[in-house]
C-alpha cells in the first residue's frame, strides 16, 4: 500500500533522505513515486510511474532543493498508475503539496463542488485535499494547521496525510485516520513516515499518532491535537527496539531468503516472551463463552493452526474466520461473553481491524497477536502479545508466521495448565519440545535447502500445484500454496487431503504435482490413503515428512525430511521447506520474491 514520508530539517536538504526513506518503503508495494520540497517560496516536485530506481535515473530525486519536503510511493486505487496520478498533489496555485495513504470516500461530491472553482489534473481522490485547503486559506486567511483541520472535518474516509505549504516553509502538518503514520524525532530534524523501518537509519525515537489526531511538526516542536475538537494531546516518545541492520538484507540476495533463515532467532525470541501476558490471555480465553480467531492471509493460516492447537491441547472451542468475512459470519453472534483473538503481523490490515472494530462495538473483548509495537490493532485490544520477529520486509510473510504459531502454542499450553487438561509433567515436556523447534528449523535448512532448491528448479515450469494436508497440516498446506502463488505466480490450491477426492482429484493427470504435508500424527494413516489415490492417477508426489518416515519416502517421488517435531507444533517446522520451495521457484522463474506484483505488505484498504 502507499508509503509516505515527510522531513523538516533545520539546515540540510531533505530530498536525498526522503529518497532513501522511500526506498525503505518499497516493500509495501507501489507503482509510482514522487517527492516535493519547498525552496524560496515555491514547490519543487519530481514524480513518475515506475520503480524508484528508474524514476531516480530519469529525474535525479536527490536534486530537489529545500530543507522541508514530502515523498510518496503510490499503490493505485483511484486512477491508473501514471505520472499525473502519482503523488504529491498540489493546489491550483502550486503552493500546497500533499501526500496521502488511504481512500477519501466522499471525494466525488467534494470534487464536483470544488471542480466549479478549481482545476483538477489527476483522477485521484487525494487531489481534492490541496484544493480544499487552498480554498479555506484563501477565504479565511488562516494558517495551514487550521485550514487542514477544517478540511479534514469535511472529509470522510481513511487517511494518513502529510501537507506542506510554501508560506509556512518549516512545517509539516500530518493527520491520521485509519492508515498508519509515525513521527520520528531527530536532532534539529523531525520526520514522519508510514512505518518505523523507513526511519530506522535516522532515528529510533518515535511518537505514534492515534486515529483522529493531527500534528504540526517543526524541527524542535511537535504539537498534537484531535481533528474533531480543540483537544491537545501530549506526545509520548517511545524508543524502538529494532536496529537499522535488522531492516537490511545482510548479505542475502533477497529479504525473503534472509527472513526464512532468521526464523530460528525469531522463534527463540518469541518463545522467551513474558509469561504474564501469555497467562493473562489464556485466562481471558478461559473466561469466555465464545472465542473467534480472526486474521487475513498468512496470519489467517496461523489462526487456523491455532484453532487446532487450542482444541487439541486445551479443549478450547474456537472458530477461525478470515477477517474479510468476519462481520457477515458473526452477525447476531457477538456479545460481551465473546473474545476475539485477532492476529496480524503489521497490526494495520484493514480487514482485520474492521472485524475487530465490529466485534468491539458489540461488546467483545479483544486479544491480539502482532509484530509491530503501537500498531492500530494493539490500540484496539484489551491485551496484546508482541511477537519478537524483528521487522519483516519481504512482502511474503515467513518469520512472522512461525512466531504467530509459537505464540498460539504457548497460549494453548498455558490454558491447558489452567484448566488441568494436561498435568504438570506433560506441560513441561511440551514446553521443552517447543523450545527445540528453533534447532529443528536450523537443522532442516542446513540439511535440506539445496535439495529443496533442486526440486523447486525442476518443477518451476509447472502451471498448477495441489497442496494437501489433514488436521493441523491443512493450515501448513494452505500456507505453502499461498507462498507459491504469491511469489512464483504459479496457480496452486490447498485442500484438506480428505476433501480432495470430492473434486480436486478431477484435475489430476500424469505428472501433476501434489505436495503432501504428512507429519507422523494421528492423521498419518489416512493421508497415506490420499497419497495412494493421487499415485493411482500418476500424480508426481512430493512430501514433507518426518526424516525417519520410510513409508512416506517409498510412496513419494521426492521427500523432504524434517527432524522429529512434537505433533501439535508441526506447522512451525513443516512450513520451512514450503517457504524455501516458493522462494526458489520464484527466483528460477526470474521474479523478485520481495516485491510480488499487485501485492502490498500491509493491506490498509478493505
Ligand atoms: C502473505 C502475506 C499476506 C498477509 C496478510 C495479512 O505472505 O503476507 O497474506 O499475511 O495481508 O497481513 P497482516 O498479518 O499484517 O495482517
Amino acid at each position: 500500500m502507499c508509503g509516505i514520508v515527510g522531513i523538516v530539517d533545520k539546515d540540510h536538504p531533505v530530498s536525498p533522505i526522503i529518497h532513501e526513506a522511500l526506498q525503505r518503503l518499497e516493500y509495501r508495494g507501489y507503482d509510482s513515486a514522487g517527492i516535493a520540497t519547498i525552496y524560496q517560496n515555491a514547490i519543487f516536485m519530481k514524480k513518475d510511474k515506475g520503480k524508484i530506481k528508474e524514476i531516480h535515473e530519469k529525474l535525479d530525486l536527490d536534486k530537489l532543493p529545500g530543507t522541508t519536503g514530502i515523498g510518496h510511493t503510490r499503490w493505485a486505487t483511484h486512477g491508473l498508475p501514471s505520472r499525473i496520478n502519482a503523488h504529491p498533489h498540489v493546489d491550483c496555485t502550486n503552493k500546497i503539496a500533499v501526500v496521502h495513504n488511504g481512500i477519501i470516500e466522499n471525494f466525488l461530491d467534494l470534487r464536483e463542488e470544488l471542480g466549479k472553482r478549481h482545476t483538477f489534473v489527476s483522477e485521484t481522490d487525494t487531489e481534492i485535499i490541496p484544493h480544499l485547503i487552498e480554498e479555506i486559506i484563501t477565504k479565511t486567511k488562516c494558517d495551514l494547521r487550521t485550514a487542514t483541520k477544517r478540511a479534514l472535518q469535511k472529509i470522510r474516509g481513511n487517511y494518513a496525510l502529510v501537507i506542506i505549504y510554501v508560506k509556512e516553509p518549516h512545517k509539516l502538518v500530518v493527520a491520521r485516520n485509519g492508515s498508519p503514520l509515525v513521527i520520528g524525532i531527530g536532532e534539529k530534524v523531525d520526520y514522519c513516515a508510514s512505518d518505523i523501518p523507513a526511519l530506522l537509519p535516522f532515528t529510533r525515537k518515535v511518537v505514534l499518532l492515534n486515529d483522529g489526531e493531527m500534528a504540526t511538526i517543526q524541527c524542535d516542536e511537535i504539537s498534537i491535537e484531535t481533528i474533531n475538537g480543540a483537544v491537545a494531546v501530549e506526545p509520548k516518545i517511545f524508543d524502538v527496539p529494532w536496529t537499522p541492520e535488522m531492516a537490511q538484507k545482510g548479505g542475502y540476495p533477497h529479504f525473503m531468503l534472509k527472513e526464512i533463515h532468521e526464523q530460528p532467532h525469531a522463534l527463540n525470541g518469541t518463545l522467551m516472551i513474558r509469561p504474564e501476558i501469555i497467562d493473562q490471555i489464556a485466562k481471558v480465553l478461559n473466561d469466555s463463552e465464545k472465542v473467534y480467531i480472526t486474521a487475513a492471509g498468512t496470519s489467517n493460516h496461523a489462526g487456523l493452526a491455532g484453532k487446532y492447537m487450542l482444541s487439541k491441547l486445551s479443549a478450547l472451542r474456537s472458530q477461525a474466520i478470515t477477517s474479510s468475512e468476519f462481520q457477515e459470519s458473526t452477525v447476531n453472534l457477538i456479545d460481551d461473553g465473546t473474545t476475539i483473538l485477532a492476529i496480524s503481523q503489521s497490526g494495520e490490515t484493514a480487514d482485520t481491524l474492521n472485524a475487530v472494530k465490529f466485534a468491539k462495538s458489540n461488546g467483545a473483548r479483544i486479544v491480539s497477536i502482532t509484530n509491530v509495537m503501537g500498531s492500530t490493532i494493539s490500540r484496539l485490544s484489551d491485551l496484546t502479545l508482541y511477537t519478537q520477529a524483528g521487522p519483516e520486509i519481504g512482502v511474503a510473510a515467513t518469520k512472522t508466521f512461525i512466531v504467530q504459531l509459537a505464540s498460539l502454542a504457548l497460549i494453548s499450553l498455558q490454558l491447558a495448565d489452567i484448566i488441568g487438561k494436561l498435568n504438570g509433567s506433560e506441560i513441561e515436556q511440551f514446553r521443552e519440545e517447543l523450545l527445540q523447534t528453533p534447532r529443528i528449523i536450523e537443522k532442516t535448512i542446513k540439511k535440506q535447502e539445496s535439495l529443496i532448491r533442486d526440486i523447486a528448479y525442476e518443477h518451476a515450469n509447472k502451471q498448477n500445484f495441489l497442496f494437501l494436508g489433514r488436521g493441523i497440516s491443512t493450515a501448513t498446506a494452505m500456507e505453502g500454496s499461498l507462498k507459491l502463488k504469491e511469489v512464483a505466480y504459479i496457480h496452486s490450491e490447498a485442500y484438506p487431503a480428505g476433501e480432495s477426492k470430492h473434486g480436486a482429484i478431477a484435475l489430476i493427470e500424469p505428472g501433476f504435482p501434489v505436495v503432501f504435508v504428512t507429519p507422523p500424527d494421528e492423521t498419518h494413516e489416512k493421508i497415506i490413503g490420499n497419497i495412494m489415490e493421487m499415485k493411482a492417477r500418476e500424480a508426481t508426489i512430493m512430501s514433507i515428512a518426518d526424516e525417519q518416515d520410510y513409508e512416506i519416502q517409498k510412496l513419494s517421488d521426492k521427500t523432504i525430511g524434517i527432524p522429529q517435531t512434537p505433533t501439535p507444533f508441526s506447522p512451525i517446522t513443516y512450513v520451512i521447506p514450503l517457504q524455501l520451495f516458493a522462494y526458489y521457484a520464484a527466483t528460477k522463474r526470474g521474479y523478485d520474491p520481495d516485491k510480488p506484483r499487485n501485492l502490498a505488505k500491509s493491506v490498509t484498504v478493505l
